[in-house]
């Protein structure tokens, strides 16, 4: 076994099959296949993830390992999302990654895909300084994490309902915008006026989060005014999605400076598919300005899922001896 390990990670949580190739910290290939199937359903149906995966894998893992260069049995360890997220999609990364580890006869890493998405920040220049205070944003996750090392890592707050990407997601489909509507609530959101129609921003104890409430509020709105005007919506779309994403954001900010604040931290890292939104990055710039705070943002292609992230965890694993072996199940719950 090296000190300087070469790995493969395999990323299969949710809809996008991923494989990369890390040698000695550093990325030589990250391959993602996104699956399209979803978008005429208007979500993740679990049943056609699995099978996607299935389907996608094995052209991946032989991408990821052409782009890289490398022979699969030069490889010193595999490692694999075990968990959170849909269980056939999650078997259908760790099986394959298992039988692959035990024909190779290489040791085994098994990642937390939440604890990747945070790790994602050691793929690339400028790396966060431990301790530092990290928003996980994505389709399926709203936390606040405190990181004090690779392995050393609290969850301090997140979401009670709707995941941050799911507000974003549920509340572009009622104002008609296609699966996933995040992206394009963003980019409409750009033209209008933020402050036009007033939202209520989630409030919650400490330092979690709801969303549920927004949605309510917004189906409520529509409703009550295509009533008057049935074009309503199309009227208004611009000032529509930029008072939501203002209200999302305002949410997400608010604890987040409170946390700041009380653990003292001015490292903030943001992670996971939201951190995309250009108006929460604007927004987060101007706080961090503010508050005298560094701010982190990986790469988009490293916020979204990703097998860079899923061997980055392993790398540090490996380092720390952190192997699993062969009876491990993937675990759709897993928390940090
Ligand atoms: O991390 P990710 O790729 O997958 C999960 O693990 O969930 O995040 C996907 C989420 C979706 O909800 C998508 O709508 C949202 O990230 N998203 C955005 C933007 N880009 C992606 N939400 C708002 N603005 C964006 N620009
Ligand atoms: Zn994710």
């Amino acid at each position: 076994m090296m000190n300087s390990p070469l790995i493969l990670a395999i990323e299969s949580s949710c809809d996008d099959t991923s494989a990369a190739v890390m040698a000695n910290g550093e990325i030589l290939s990250n391959v993602v296949a996104t699956q399209q199937v979803h978008e005429q359903y208007g979500g993740v149906v679990p049943e056609l993830a699995s099978r996607a995966h299935q389907q996608h894998l094995i052209p991946v893992v032989q991408e990821a390992l052409r782009r890289a260069k490398v022979a699969k049995t030069d490889l010193d360890a595999v490692a694999f999302t075990q968990g959170p997220g849909l269980l056939g999609s999650l078997l259908v990364g760790s099986m394959f990654a298992k039988t692959f580890a035990l024909a190779l006869d290489k040791p085994l890493l098994a990642v937390n895909h939440m604890r990747a998405h945070i790790l994602a920040h050691f793929i690339q220049d400028p790396k966060p300084v431990f301790p530092f205070l990290c928003l996980t944003v994505s389709g399926g996750h709203t936390q606040l994490v405190v990181v004090r090392s690779p392995m050393d890592m609290e969850i301090i707050g997140q979401t009670i309902d709707d995941a941050a990407g799911e507000a974003f997601d549920k509340t572009a489909k009622l104002l008609g915008l296609p699966y996933p509507g995040g992206p394009h609530l963003d980019k409409l959101a750009r033209q209008g006026n933020p402050t036009r129609f007033p939202f209520p921003v989630g409030a919650m104890p400490g330092y979690d989060f709801s969303f549920s409430g927004l949605k309510t509020s917004v189906l409520y709105f529509l409703r009550q005014q295509t009533q008057q005007n049935e074009h309503f919506v199309q009227e208004n779309l611009a000032d529509l999605c930029a008072s939501i994403q203002y209200t999302i954001i305002q949410t997400l900010l608010r604890q987040l400076r409170r946390a700041a604040h009380d653990q003292q931290l001015r490292q903030i890292a943001l992670a996971g598919g939201v951190a995309a939104n250009s108006g929460l990055r604007l927004a987060l710039q101007e706080l961090a300005a503010a508050e005298g705070w560094e701010v982190f943002i990986p790469d988009f292609e490293f916020c979204t899922d990703n097998a860079a992230m899923v061997a980055m965890t392993g790398h540090f694993q490996y380092q720390a001896g952190q192997f699993t072996n062969q009876l491990i199940s993937p675990d759709p719950r897993l928390k940090l």
